[in-house]
């Protein structure tokens, strides 16, 4: 019996078979780099990976042994697309203490935010609509929405931030061309890649605009927890707290608990979020009911509360770690911002370096980054990188800073 057809296609022909969607769809920088960074001898100052040492292992292991000694098979079973109701009560306490106070009907759960950017994605956006992206931003919500074909525009930040002169230059500049934005996709909270926090004058600025204007704001936040010092937390109210704010709100327990559970959860107009749970119902009808049950023992019993001030100093530990190293030994030229939280910092390289060209010499010298340009719209960064400083302990941050200065030092030569 001969093969069927498709199987024998030249790669051209192949290219036939596939929608519009996957034709625009293309690999990602980062996980381009997880072959390099699996070799344990790399520092990776590359993937935003947590730090396994923030995992609650032990208080995970408990609440296992206490689900499998009385387990509850309902959990096996198909759960609600909206998400594990008790974890869902939990959330809305999130949500509260972080000044959003939300009905049941404006909350849903999800395996990932990045399957939240994607379903908001696609009950949002059409082809060719705008939207509007940091720069840099999150490379995840950029193929996210490339892979929907949208048309995603550029708005420039600084060390506050988002800049909102500028993006109002934008908003004036598209309505000049009888073009509409339809939403403003942003990461107030030690943003993903740039470390930049957006101020709380900024946050009520751009919410504001928002109204006047009539665009909805994305607001991603899956670093808000975590602060180097208690005095940022007020400061950190997401702009989805700001009362009339038209805004989807998107966070995870990636980062503050395990990406492994997979669980993040949309908070929005009820309207939208049941166009949302539409879109899960076709997607994966539910996500697994065991991991939110585990995540609400966690939240329910107090885990949560308790660890996220052992989290955040350990990441403040790994922060400075790498800050100073980097002080310590980068040549004069080289310039990176100082993030009060999070998980990154942006580097820019001197006048003639590529970040991209740079990375081979890096990882010959064990030390690995994601260069800039893949977190660009508009095309900038290729002489900017993101550096992480999340999952390596604090020694190895100092160590590849050492080693990527000296990698810099022998570029400049
Ligand atoms: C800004 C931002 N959004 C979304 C995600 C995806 O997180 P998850 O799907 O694990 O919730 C990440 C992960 O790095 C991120 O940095």
């Amino acid at each position: 019996m001969s093969a069927p057809p498709f199987l024998n296609w030249e790669e051209g022909e192949v290219e036939e078979l596939f929608s519009r969607d996957a034709r625009v769809m293309a690999p990602s920088a980062i996980r381009a780099l997880s072959k390099v960074t699996a070799d344990p001898a790399i520092i990776s100052l590359a993937g935003g990976h947590p730090s396994a040492d923030s995992f609650p292992a032990e208080e995970i292991k408990r609440i296992l042994a206490e689900l499998s000694r009385d387990l509850d098979v309902g959990l096996l079973q198909y759960g609600a697309t909206a998400g594990h109701e008790g974890l869902r009560r939990e959330i809305l306490g999130i949500l509260l203490e972080r000044g959003i106070k939300a009905g049941g009907e404006e909350l849903i759960l999800c395996s990932g935010s990045q399957r939240g950017l994607d379903l908001l994605g696609r009950v949002l956006l059409d082809p060719g609509d705008i939207a509007l992206m940091e720069v840099p931003s999150y490379p995840g919500a950029i193929a996210c929405f490339r892979n929907l074909r949208v048309e995603m525009m550029g708005v420039p930040q600084d060390g506050e931030g988002l800049v909102v002169e500028r993006l109002e230059e934008v908003l004036g500049s598209l309505r000049s061309q009888g073009r509409r934005v339809k939403l403003l996709y942003t990461i107030p909270n030690f943003q993903n890649p740039s470390g930049a926090t957006l101020s709380p004058q900024r946050r009520a600025a751009v919410a504001e605009l928002a109204r006047r204007e009539g665009f909805l704001i994305l607001e991603d936040d899956p670093y808000g927890e975590l602060y180097f010092e208690d005095g940022e937390r007020e400061k950190l109210r997401p702009i989805a707290s700001i009362s009339g704010s038209p805004v989807v709100y998107i966070s995870t327990f990636s980062k503050i608990l395990a990406p492994g559970l997979r669980t993040a959860f949309v908070w929005g107009p009820p309207t939208v979020i049941s166009k949302v749970e539409l879109a899960a119902q076709a997607s994966d009808l539910c996500s697994s009911m065991l991991d939110q049950r585990i995540i609400y023992e966690y939240c329910r019993t107090g885990g949560l509360r308790r660890a996220l001030p052992r989290i955040r100093t350990l990441y403040r530990e790994h922060g400075e770690a790498l800050l100073g190293a980097l002080e310590e030994s980068m040549p004069k030229g080289v310039e990176w911002n100082r993030p009060r939280g999070g998980f990154f910092l942006w580097m820019r390289l001197p006048a003639g370096l590529e970040a991209e060209e740079m990375l081979q010499a890096a990882v010959a010298r064990k030390v690995a980054y994601v260069p800039g340009r893949p977190f660009c719209v508009d095309g900038s960064g290729a002489n900017a990188l993101r550096l992480s400083f999340s999952k390596e302990p604090p020694e190895r941050l100092r160590q590849g800073a050492h080693a990527l200065a000296e990698t810099v030092r022998e570029q400049m030569r």
